[in-house]
């Protein structure tokens, strides 16, 4: 397949993080913690790593754009930014730190904010397999069409949700066929877009831009469906201290599982 012009752009900052963080992976050293982040959650050496790596490969790269990033927050690369490039450089940190092989580099293209994202590419940093998603051209698997599933009764979906206490046994196994939590969202979002999933529920009000930025495009481009906790359509800026509820589905069950949401 052609590739959009941003893939070997997001293909070389990825690789440069894999590289960085090869040796860091299962090392308790990995998980120190350096600082507090611009997120607001603490920067491990791990996270640091990546984030460094890639921005030496942005740098590097000559267009101007403005860089989104968990750690740092926000740093404009060269004169008049012709983008803004969202990147969490480690998704599933803890994951990553125990040897959890659950972790990915979630990157997405975009301007300002979660509804004008137009191009989403995600990474598993453990397996190599890359999802991407051009707005308007569909969701890929390497390389490959991906689509959502098709299920629609709730006792038959297999759901990823985060609970959110005072609505704890809203989404559990006595409902949907199958719950798991994996701590890896752009990840899980992937695993909707390709149907392995029927949705992925995040109610706690935690939830960074970085985290669901390309993860929220490939869903949508697999035929899926994207919300917040109230049905509406998710256009928060491009800021790392924001936090967002998120409902991903398939789209046959979404009001089903908004009402327990
Ligand atoms: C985490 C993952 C996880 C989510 C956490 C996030 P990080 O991101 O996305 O799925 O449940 O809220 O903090 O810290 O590993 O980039
Ligand atoms: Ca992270």
């Amino acid at each position: 397949m052609k590739h959009n012009k941003f893939y070997d752009l997001c293909n070389d900052v990825a690789t440069s993080i894999e590289q960085a963080v090869s040796g860091l992976i299962g090392k308790p050293e990995a998980g120190v913690v350096l600082r507090i982040g611009a997120d607001g959650t603490p920067t491990e050496k791990i996270d640091e790593t990546a984030e460094n790596a890639a921005l030496q490969v942005l740098e590097r790269d000559g267009r101007s754009m403005r860089f989104v990033s968990e750690e740092l927050g926000e740093k404009t690369i060269g004169k008049e930014p012709e983008f803004t490039f969202v990147l969490d450089p480690i998704d599933g940190t803890f994951n990553a730190v125990h040897n959890i092989p659950f972790y990915c580099v979630p990157i997405a293209i975009g301007e300002s904010n979660l509804s004008d994202i137009r191009y989403g590419y995600v990474k598993n940093l453990v397996t190599g397999d890359i999802y991407i998603a051009e707005r308007g051209k569909g969701a890929f698997l390497n390389n490959e069409p991906i689509h959502v599933s098709s299920r629609s009764e709730l006792s038959e979906l297999s759901v990823i949700s985060y609970s959110h206490r005072p609505h704890a046994v809203a989404i559990s196994n006595h409902i949907a066929r199958r719950v798991r939590v994996f701590g890896c969202a752009a990840l899980e979002l992937c695993y909707v877009a390709s149907g392995v999933f029927d949705a992925f529920i995040d109610m706690r009000g935690m939830l960074r831009v970085t985290d669901i930025a390309a993860g929220k495009l490939i869903v949508e481009e697999a035929g899926g469906m994207i919300s917040d906790g109230n049905g509406e359509l998710l256009s928060t800026q491009f800021d790392v201290k924001k936090r967002v509820n998120l409902v991903a589905s398939n789209g046959k069950a979404h009001d089903k599982l908004l009402e327990l949401a």
